[in-house]
This record gives structure tokens, sequence and C-alpha cells, in this order.
């Protein structure tokens, strides 16, 4: 059936491919990524419970004292930039509320999280649902990509300013990804919801930086531009929408489960990373860096990402564009830095570009850390069949179809939480 949902992810992700194939002017040329397994050949990772001095790490304290934070440093000199804090000025105003919201199964509220004094100053529009039924709930967040009334048919949502802006057709998008949010389902199983659109933030595109946060907050944040890039900056929202949920009353804001679809997958690990308040981490198809392994030639590859996505990444990732086994990390490590919250990983079969196995591997090999503190991750080496979830506090599922969220993968989240969070 004609979607137009699928239209506009098959051409984004498909035109990059379609340019190499052709060999239109990218700098990337055809053998910058490989779908074919036997010319994967062999990579060695670098020892994720070795300090760089060569002493072994044997437990938890000595992982939290000296490893983690040199691991941390390593992805925020090379790959991702550094992560700034709140900005003093930082409010939250209550835009609307519906407490019928959802057949009177939620509250409805739109809060718009101010990040200067000023109100002319950048704002991130946020909408959230908490269900009626629970006092206090915990809450999935995440980051969305064509404005917060895409996500429930509900056309009481605003459609904002700043989607406006952008896209004078304001309607078009509406209800458009709903099967990606499941806003229903959650509020159902008693979890809230909150999200807002990513570029509130920065403009995905190479000169986003120029409007976005990274030059708007440049002097009150205290970091330049060029110290940090735009999945961090996504990362770095996700904190802030934890910060709003921190006064929300009828939020648990110890229990916020920090989500991203792709490339926003890959900004809420890095967000998570640093923002050790997030309780659990959800990384959907984040590929290439995000949760697959750099080193493993599959899929997409360093060279190809920071040629079509140079803004994603800081300057210095770029010195490992043909090189990655040059890299003092790799996403193993930036996986093992959620440890020992719960984390869940996920492919999609069809979905070669982001290295299903490359993926699962990462978080096999994240697990090691997990062991120190007595969690126990996955069980093997080996990825399992389509539609199998397996692991403990680690996670992971391949399911079938194409890169995208489904209801699928939103009831294996929920059937996380829920056991994670013991409710
Ligand atoms: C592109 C990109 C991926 C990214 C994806 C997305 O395909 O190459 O790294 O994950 O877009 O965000 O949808």
């Amino acid at each position: 059936m004609f979607n137009l949902k699928n239209r506009y992810f098959i051409s984004a992700r498909a035109i990059g491919h379609i340019l190499v194939l052709l060999g239109f002017g990218l700098a990337a040329s055809t053998q910058d990524f490989n779908y074919d397994e036997s010319k994967v050949g062999s990579h060695a990772l670098p020892e994720l419970l070795r300090n760089r001095d060569g002493k072994k790490i044997r437990d938890s304290r000595q992982w939290e004292r000296t490893r983690r934070p040199e691991v941390h440093s390593l992805f925020a000199t090379h790959v991702y930039g550094r992560m700034p804090g709140r900005p003093v000025a930082m409010h939250f105003v209550s835009v609307k509320d519906d407490n019928m919201a959802l057949g009177g199964r939620a509250t409805r509220k739109e809060i718009d999280i101010h990040f200067t004094s000023d109100a002319g100053g950048p704002v991130l529009h946020l909408v959230a649902w908490l269900p009626n039924a629970v006092p206090k709930a915990p809450v999935f967040i995440g980051l969305n990509f064509m404005g917060n009334h895409s996500v429930h048919a509900d056309t009481g949502i605003t459609v904002t300013d700043t989607w406006r802006s952008l896209h004078p057709d304001k309607e078009a998008t509406r209800a458009l990804q709903t099967e990606r949010w499941q806003v229903d389902t959650l509020v159902a199983h008693g979890y809230g919801l909150a999200t807002a659109w990513y570029q509130d933030l920065e403009p995905d595109r190479v000169d986003g930086w120029r409007t976005g946060i990274r030059s708007t907050l440049a002097e009150s944040l205290g970091i330049r531009p060029t110290e940090w890039a735009a999945l961090a900056v996504w990362g770095w929202g996700l904190s802030r929408i934890l910060d709003w949920l921190e006064t929300e009353p009828r939020a648990d804001a110890m229990r916020v489960v920090a989500t991203g679809h792709s490339r926003l997958g890959k900004g809420a690990l890095w967000g998570a990373a640093n923002d050790t308040r997030l309780a659990m981490v959800v990384s959907n198809e984040s590929g290439e860096g995000g949760a697959a392994i750099s080193r493993r030639n599959f899929g997409e590859t360093v060279t190809r990402i920071n040629t079509n996505f140079p803004h994603w990444f800081i300057d210095a990732y770029k010195v490992y564009n043909g090189a990655p086994e040059r890299l003092p990390v790799d996403q193993h490590m930036l996986l093992a830095l959620i440890a020992p919250r719960p984390l869940y990983v996920t492919s999609a079969a069809e979905d070669l570009w982001a290295d299903p196995t490359g993926e699962y591997l990462g978080a096999w090999h994240a697990c090691s850390a997990y062991s120190l503190y007595g969690k126990k991750g996955l069980p093997s080496p080996t990825p399992p069949g389509v539609n199998q979830p397996i692991g403990a506090t680690v996670r992971y599922h391949r399911r079938t179809g194409k890169h995208d969220v489904t209801l699928y993968d939103w009831q294996q989240y929920i059937a996380f939480a829920d056991e994670m969070f013991a409710k």
C-alpha cells in the first residue's frame, strides 16, 4: 500500500546509496560500504576492561574510578565532543494541558523548555502524555523526526512554530508516525511518553549549527560550536526533557527510559552515557556511530557517515575515515558506559545498512561491564534468529522487516521495562 511515511524514509535513506551507485560527487565511493558477509574480514577490538596504562579492571569500583572516565573521555575527544550541562536560565512554561486526552485515559501536557531568560531565545517544544490511572508513572522519552503532531492522531497537539517555519504545509505530517510512537499502548501499560522535535535543538544539515543551540547557547553553556556536534546536541536534549520530568509530580523521574531511533538512537546512547539519571536506554537500529561495531566492515562505515553527515560528529572523528582500526574506542565501549542500567539494542532484518550483526556484537562485547556489577547480559556471541528477544539486563532483538520502529518493538520495550522496573 502506498504510504507517505514509507516513501519519506525509503527516499531519505536511499538517496545516499543511489548517489554513490551512480558515482555522483560524494567523496565516498562504492567501496565505502559492504553488504557481503564474506568480505567482512577480521578485526581486533580495543579491550574494554583494561586501562590504557595496561591495568586490568576487576571490579565495578575500578571501572567507575578509572576505566569508565577514560572511555568516556575518549568518546568525547575523538567521536562526539564534550557534553555541556544545563543552561542556568532554563525554565519551563506550561502551554496547555488536557486531562481528558486519549478518551480520558491520559493527561496530555505541552511544555516549552526555554533555554534562556529571553522569551525570544531557543525553545524545545515538548508534548507529554501521563496515564491518569497511575499517580507517578515511569516515562519513555525520545525525540521525534516529524514534529510532535506526527506522533498521534489527536488534533489537539500543537503544530509548533519551529516546525511550521520549515514546513509551510503544516498539517501534512499530522499522525504520520503513530506506528513509531504507540502512545495508547504505552498509556494502557501505565507508562508516560514525552517527546519533542529533534530539529528544535539543531536543524539536521551541515550548517544547522549556525541557527541551532550550538550557536545560540554557546555563551551560556560555555562551549564553542566545534567542541560538540549534532548527535551530542540531540542527546543533550533528552537530559533537558528529564530536567522537566523531575519537576512534574505525575512523572517518576527515577524511572525514565531514553529511546531513540537511528540517528536519534546514536544521540540517545551518548546522552545516556553522559547522564546517569536516565534509568534505562533503548537503541532502536542506531547502527554506525551507535550500537554497531565500527571496525566490522559491513553496512555503513565511518567514512560514509562522516561524508554524508559531517555535522553529526566532531572534526576529530574524520581522522578515522578509512581507518576505523586506529580508533582508540569501538562502539561496544559506548554501550558499556550505560552499565549497569538496563539496555535494549534492536536491529531489523532488512536494515543491513545498520549492520544487525555489528549491533548485536556491540551489545555482546559491552556485557563484560555489566558482569562487573553481577548483572547478566546476553547469553552467547551468536545473534539470535528473527523476533527472538534474548538477554537479561542487556537485551537484543532482530525484528523482521525494514528500518523503522513498530508495535512489535514497543511491545518488547514495555515488557523489558516492566521486568527491569519490577512493576
Ligand atoms: C542514514 C544514516 C544512518 C542513520 C539513518 C537515520 O541512513 O546513514 O547512520 O542511522 O540515516 O537516522 O535514519
